[in-house]
């Protein structure tokens, strides 16, 4: 297996940090504004919150009006079609931005651009983006903004798949309740329908002793959960010398003091192994969920979308986590109409969702991404006959998870209050197993671990009251 990691030594961040206060102290406006948008992943989300860190340090104040802000970034993400759609969408919105603001400084980021065809058509059909950078290149977005505010020259930095490892740059994180760590970064298994080991390239992993730090600083703060991130987890600490596994690093991290959760994603089933399962049940902060992406239940759909596993292999897994922990949380990942996903196969997805009955889904319709192996394979069914199966696959699960809900009512349950939901005077939770949950409260119980008494459930929540101690 290859790996490429480039680690960017801490005086080439501090020249960043360093950009950073010249451009602070080299302007006399007092007001200037940033936007960063965030499409894609949780990794993307992390990634914004860096850029966030950066633009904070020279000295922007954040809005969301798209007409007052000096700098938009927009960070994207190319793992379907439709995302990539609505990025363009949004990109084209900007030119009357703008023309109302000419000195307004647009960069487009992510995953998206790391794509040459894509960067090329910014090139060509999007004059009003002056800057684009890949994923690898964000922490040197300060040099390349301030490249662009003394030239006034448009710059495309794509990266070149050195697979860097940076640390030290700031964060301004978006939630004071949860916070992202992420742990690795690529990805080396080359999913025959998947974008993403070209645009973030091979699997590195941060050094335990930084992700500790990391979260131990997490923990000081007041965050009360927080969630591992890497394509695949599972593979952490292959590219380093310091045989620190995955489930080593749970245990590391459970070990520090603290009222904390932990929770991590995504597990490739190929690599999950009993000692991850022991970890899991062992620490009592780590969540008792597992997100095991299952994409499909034929194992020819499986072998052509090259995922290293069997429908069989996969069920003997699932066994097994319950082995450990019997009432574990599982939820999943399923494409309909990879290229020639027949009824048949399409059956056999069915198959293992009636026997796994997960407590929640994510359902995809496959997209072409250029480039990927699945693109050149023929595809001889209509988006009519996929929606079709994709219709039935959400109906059946709804029903699932409905039922799954169901055994929650009467039972208490510990939650994280993590925020307000859209109805007036109601505030929202996950379950120790990362459910969601509605309950009425006070707003000061946001942020801290409550006992809920469950009364009532839908397919996607549950509801209930505040237990009386
Ligand atoms: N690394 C993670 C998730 C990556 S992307 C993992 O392996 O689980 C998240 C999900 O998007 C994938 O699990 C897959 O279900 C879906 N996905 C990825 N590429 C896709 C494509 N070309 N079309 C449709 N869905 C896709
Ligand atoms: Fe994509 Fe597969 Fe890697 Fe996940 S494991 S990011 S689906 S290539
Ligand atoms: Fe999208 Fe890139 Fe994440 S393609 S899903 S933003 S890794």
């Amino acid at each position: 297996m290859s790996y490429k990691r480039t680690e960017i030594s801490q005086e080439d961040v501090k020249k960043q940090l360093d950009i950073c206060r010249e451009i602070k102290e080299g302007t006399h406006d007092s007001k200037r504004l940033a936007l960063v948008d965030t499409f894609g992943c949780q990794q993307n989300e992390e990634d914004s919150e860096k850029i966030r860190g950066y633009l904070d340090a020279m000295g922007y104040a954040m809005t969301d009006d798209e007409f007052e802000a000096d700098v938009i970034v927009i960070n994207t993400c190319a793992v379907r079609e439709h995302a990539e759609m609505r990025v363009f969408g949004n990109i084209g919105a900007l030119s009357h931005t703008k023309k109302k603001k000419p000195g307004q400084i647009i960069a487009v980021c992510g995953c998206m651009v790391q794509q040459e065809h894509i960067a090329e058509k910014i090139k060509k059909s999007f004059p009003q983006v002056d800057l684009v950078f890949g994923p690898d290149e964000l922490w040197r977005f300060p040099e390349l903004l301030k490249t662009v505010m003394s030239t006034r020259r448009r710059i495309f930095a794509r990266g070149k798949g050195d697979g860097c490892v940076v640390e030290g740059i700031p964060h301004m994180r978006s939630d004071k309740v949860k916070a992202w760590l992420s742990v690795m970064n690529g990805c080396n298994n080359f999913c025959s329908y998947c974008i993403v080991p070209y645009t973030r390239f091979r699997e590195r992993s941060r050094r335990p002793d930084d992700i500790l730090e990391e979260a131990r600083s997490l923990v000081a703060e007041g965050y009360k959960e927080i969630t591992l991130l890497g394509q695949n987890v599972n593979s952490y600490g292959r590219d380093l010398n310091c045989r620190v596994s995955f489930a080593q690093l749970i245990r590391m991290i459970n070990d520090i003091d603290g009222d904390f959760v932990i929770r991590f994603m995504t597990s490739h089933p190929k690599d999950a192994h009993e000692e991850l399962f022991a970890a899991m049940k062992d620490c009592e902060k780590c969540e008792k969920h597992l997100h095991l992406p299952l994409q499909a239940g034929s194992d020819r759909i499986l072998k052509a979308m090259n995922r290293c596993y069997t429908a069989e292999k996969y069920l003997s897994l699932v066994d097994k986590v319950r082995e450990y922990i019997p009432d574990i949380v599982l939820t999943t990942d399923i494409i309909v109409g990879f290229p020639g996903e027949t009824d048949e196969d399409f059956e056999e997805t069915m198959k293992v969702i009636e026997k796994v009955r997960y407590d929640a889904m994510f359902t995809f319709i496959y997209s072409k991404r250029e480039g990927t192996p699945a693109a050149k394979m023929p595809d001889p069914f209509t988006r009519e006959q996929k929606q079709v199966h994709f219709d039935r696959l959400l109906e059946v699960q709804n029903r699932i998870s409905e039922e799954k809900h169901r055994e929650y009512i009467g039972k208490t349950v510990r939650v994280l209050i993590d925020g307000r939901d859209r109805e007036e005077g109601v505030l929202t939770g996950r379950t120790i197993g990362g459910r969601l949950v509605r309950t009425t409260g006070d707003e000061s119980l946001i942020g801290s671990f409550t006992d809920v008494l469950i009364k009532d459930c839908n397919t996607w929540a549950l509801r209930g009251d505040i237990a009386r101690k």
